[in-house]
């Protein structure tokens, strides 16, 4: 069924576990994950930026979210929206049936404008309390997304405040983690602790320093009851950037969060962890083979199970990986 992001968070936090949050668009994506959760019997987290919303329309979306719960009676499923800039955009997915939001106040509405702490606090709070009201959950944002590699924070995009940032100043400090959650009371909490999204994280293999997992230690002490997020978390595997260039793509050389991190990560409290881009990776790689191999092909399907096959694949290793296999 679908349930609240708390009642999949708080087993997590009791088992030691964490959950992959996978991102989808479509329904092939949506049937890798559940497909990937009923071969691992793990429960799961799908979620849909806005740009998702609007790709594949709030009814497709919800209905295939009910599909998928019709079709998986036993599992548990989180309909997640990611990434919410607004107030109206969380109010909108939970009238869609979201049964958790997120409420990226770390932004302003546009979605990358660094916000202070003061609008933050206000915009959050005022979504936990549509929120609560309907038993959705919400996970809120503290600090900047962003390498600490390239030393600025994503929302720049490179420009703007790039120089103007320490990376101390672009983590989230654990006092001001204490009084958010307290002032705001969300359910979870996204850090920024130097990932950032996309598929170009690192420009050399991490040396197992790239991340400050102090700070995770340290605002996981702070509030040892508060779930945590981490963010651009996809590993961006070599062999996914591998069958891509393999078949006809241009994909520079990178490097992605180690699985390992993320294990660590889990030990101290992160119980979300958000992955997009491999899934990406892993269905385009499968859809540029056949289409290398096979140019007389032309129906789609030719092309969309493999593609389904090799995101289930992702999400299946990554629901070992976090522990979250087993616990449905
Ligand atoms: O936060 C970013 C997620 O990977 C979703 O990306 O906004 O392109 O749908 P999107
Ligand atoms: P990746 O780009 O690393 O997959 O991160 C996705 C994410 O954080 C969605 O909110
Ligand atoms: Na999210
Ligand atoms: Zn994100």
């Amino acid at each position: 069924p679908l349930v609240s992001l708390r009642v999949v968070l708080d087993h997590a936090a009791e088992n030691n576990y964490g959950v992959a949050a996978f991102n989808v668009n479509n329904m092939e994506q949506i049937q890798s994950i559940m497909e990937a959760a009923a071969e691992t019997d793990s429960p799961v987290i799908i979620q849909a930026s806005r740009g998702a919303r609007s790709y594949s329309q709030d009814a497709y979306l919800r209905h295939l979210m009910l599909a998928a719960a019709e079709l998986y009676p036993n599992i548990p499923i989180v309909m997640h929206q990611d990434h919410g800039n607004s107030v109206a955009t969380c109010l909108s997915a939970i009238d869609n049936g979201f049964t958790s939001v997120m409420m990226d106040g770390s932004l302003k509405e546009d979605g990358k404008t660094p916000a202070d702490f003061d609008y933050n606090v206000q915009v959050t709070k005022d979504v936990v309390k549509l929120a609560h009201a309907r038993n959705v959950g919400v996970e809120g944002e503290l600090g900047c997304l962003g390498s600490l590699e390239s030393g600025h924070g994503e929302a720049e995009d490179g420009h703007g405040a790039e120089g103007q940032l320490s990376h101390d100043q672009l983590l989230t400090d654990p006092d001001e983690a204490a009084q958010f959650v307290a002032a705001t009371g969300v359910d979870a909490l996204a850090v920024a602790i130097g990932t950032s999204h996309g598929a170009y994280k690192f420009t050399k293999k991490p040396d197992g320093s790239v991340l400050a997992m102090d700070r995770i230690e340290a605002i996981h002490k702070k509030l040892p009851n508060t779930h945590l997020v981490m963010h651009g978390s996809s590993s961006v595997p070599q062999e996914l950037q591998d069958i891509i260039n393999k078949y006809g793509g241009k994909m520079p050389q990178t490097w992605g969060v180690p699985v390992e991190e993320i294990q660590r990560g889990i030990k101290n409290g992160v119980r979300k962890i958000n992955v997009d881009t491999d899934c990406r990776m892993a269905i385009t790689g499968a859809i540029r083979k056949v289409l290398t191999e096979s140019p007389d092909k032309f129906d789609p399907r030719d092309y969309l199970k493999p593609a389904r096959t090799a995101m289930k694949e992702v999400c299946k290793a990554r629901m070992v990986q976090f522990g979250q296999a087993g616990n449905a």
